[in-house]
């Protein structure tokens, strides 16, 4: 039986024989897929034709737009997509414009933020170049990445996490966790 299999059978038992079960989040928890990413995982591209391959540095243009990356755990080659709340917006900006604790978590200028809105979610953002600024397209929440990506327009309750990075023989590498709860109000 497929653990999804398995899964489905669990929550139909309930509280039955489903609780001798393995407990089907801890298994989920458990998928180095579904991980939050770890110190040590490289950052590749999560789309295009560049899908899975390494982020180099130089290939980020200096003032944006961002790409958007996976972790990658570095011992077995998994990425880390079982979930979208892994998405990470990686972008490379002058170093002399980052802010208080966004420089501590960056290098060479490369910054990374969680791809998830704070407010409700939505995953897709939009570069302003002429502010540098993230935009959530769905409810026109503006993200200062420069900062911490605090809020600077826009409904959301909170800044996009971070997610602290270095550059590992010319990797980008996660070098902490998000600083906070990725996901929007929802989710
Ligand atoms: S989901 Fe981003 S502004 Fe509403």
């Amino acid at each position: 039986m497929s653990n999804n299999r398995r899964c489905l059978l669990q929550a139909a038992l309930g509280t039955g024989i489903g609780m001798l079960l393995p407990p089907c989040a801890r298994a989920q928890t458990a998928d180095p897929r579904n991980a939050r990413p770890q110190e040590g995982d490289r950052l590749v591209y999560a789309d295009g034709d560049d899908k899975g391959k390494p982020v180099k540095p130089e290939a980020l243009p200096l003032g944006g737009p961002p790409v958007t990356a996976m972790p990658q755990e570095a011992a077995s080659g998994t990425v880390r997509d079982g979930s979208r709340l892994n998405q990470i917006l990686v972008m490379r900006l002058d170093p002399t414009r980052l802010q208080g604790e966004t420089t501590e978590r960056s290098a060479q200028g490369v910054v990374a933020y969680s791809a998830v809105c704070t407010h409700s979610g939505c995953d897709s953002f939009a570069w302003a170049a002429d502010k540098q600024s993230l935009k959530c397209p769905c409810h026109d929440s503006e993200f200062d990445p420069a900062d911490g990506a605090k809020v600077i327009g826009g409904p959301a309750p909170r800044r996009l996490p971070g997610l602290p990075i270095k550059i590992v023989d010319g990797q980008i590498v996660v070098a902490g966790a998000f600083t906070g709860r990725v996901g929007g109000t929802t989710n």
